[in-house]
């Protein structure tokens, strides 16, 4: 077994959520859109935003992270944050984001000039406004001064930005999930700036809801974003992503177990970094043969129950839990809430079990009355960990 040690050491495969892959494939479409766009604001042109929307797995973490290194290589300012369900975490983190996105800047007459509107806007006082603030203001009021500085503050860098032919993009990850009130500021900040002609930028991923989340926040956010759907990788792209960092690691996998493990992906990403991994360790030969990803597969499967799904799942409520086999049950795809719900204690109980499996991102709403689940070949897992349902019957009917 010694000997196995230093080349699993060599390993170039691992799965993880938001981990740069050794070889991000077929997404070229994607980054060359950032590309393009930065060269445009560098241009003084305007642009859409652009929305990232697919399942769990599938790689939007990765290709934000990326979008955002090349917008950087093009001297755009950016700024990344994590969406939260709380509009003050969300207000927060901007305006703890912004200022550093000013530090980063590399020029320095630019940056002075950038991180004086940002004390301009700090000093001014919005009373006259009519807002007030206070510890005892509760609800969406309390947010109106952080919705006002906000927009003064993006406006004001802006302009600073486009005379030296830069912009500001914002990137940002779960963007399904953030409050409603930071996020229409931001969608009506990018169509005001749209407006004046100054480049400020949402770049935001999401689960395959998102489109309809930002329709149903600002109705013009359709025209606002470019939005691309991020699937399943073909089977040209998905046999690079394995052969690839392979082959760059000193051992490639035959061509048998590279159709296998073709086959076993699905081209599913995270799937990708999981057999790859899994077989690379079962494997002391050159090049990787067909019995490794035999040899590999148990440990392939730990890999994705610890690393997709069980977190996951412990998240959930014993209802949800009990509204996820249900789902199972039904369907791989997407299922009717209604059929759910005739199978539930009672409907009142599956409603508020489907609005909490929605908000922990388990789950989402897949088109009218229906959802589905949010992590590729979950309702497998699920029979697997739930094998037998118990009766949710009330038993009346
Ligand atoms: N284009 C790709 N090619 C190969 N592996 C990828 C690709 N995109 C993502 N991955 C891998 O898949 C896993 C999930 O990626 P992540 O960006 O976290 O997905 P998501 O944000 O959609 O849930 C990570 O281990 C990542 O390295
Ligand atoms: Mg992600």
């Amino acid at each position: 077994m010694e000997s196995q040690t230093p080349l699993q050491a060599l390993n170039p495969f691992m799965p993880g959520a938001g981990l740069q892959p050794p070889a991000l494939v077929g997404r070229t479409g994607e980054l060359e859109l950032m590309d393009r766009m930065a060269a445009r604001t560098k241009l003084r042109l305007l642009n859409r935003g652009i929305m990232l929307y697919g399942l769990r797995g599938i790689g939007k973490t990765v290709l934000l992270l990326r979008m955002r290194s090349i917008a950087e290589q093009r001297h755009m300012a950016t700024i990344k944050i994590e969406a939260s369900a709380d509009a003050g975490k969300t207000y927060d983190a901007l305006f703890r984001e912004i200022p550093m996105s000013i530090a980063r800047i590399g020029k320095p007459d630019l940056r002075e000039k950038v991180g004086g509107v940002f004390s301009h806007v700090e000093s001014i006082s919005f009373d006259f406004m009519g807002v007030k603030a206070g510890a005892d203001f509760k609800g969406k009021e309390s947010f109106r001064t952080e919705s006002y500085r906000l927009q003064l503050l993006i406006e004001g860098i802006c302009r600073e930005l486009r005379k030296a032919d830069s912009g500001l993009y914002l990137f940002v990850d779960e963007l399904q999930e953030m409050n409603d009130g930071p996020l229409g500021d931001l969608i009506t900040i990018q169509h005001e700036m749209g407006q004046q002609n100054l480049p400020f930028y949402i770049i935001g991923a999401g689960l395959p809801d998102l489109p309809g989340v930002l329709a149903k926040s600002r109705s013009y956010a359709e025209r606002l974003f470019e939005y691309r759907e991020i699937d399943k990788l073909d089977d040209i792209s998905t046999r690079k992503g394995f052969q690839e960092p392979a082959r760059n690691s000193g051992r490639p996998f035959s061509d048998d177990s590279l159709s296998q493990l073709v086959d076993l992906s699905q081209g599913y990403p995270y799937f990708i970094q999981a057999y790859g991994a899994a077989t690379w360790n079962a494997s002391d030969s050159n090049p990787i043969g067909e019995d490794a990803v035999a040899k590999g597969k148990s440990e392939a499967l730990r890999m994705l129950d610890h690393g997709l799904y069980m977190s996951r799942w412990q998240k959930a409520t014993e209802a949800g839990r009990m509204y996820l086999r249900i789902m199972a049950d039904l369907s791989d795809g997407p299922v009717r809430t209604a059929d759910v719900a005739r199978r539930f204690r009672s409907r009142g109980s599956a409603a508020s079990a489907r609005a909490s499996l929605i908000a922990d991102g388990l789950i989402y709403s897949a088109g009218y009355g229906q959802v589905a689940f949010s992590v590729p070949r979950m309702a497998e897992f699920v029979r697997r960990v739930m094998p037998e349902v118990e009766q949710p019957y009330d038993g009346r009917r």
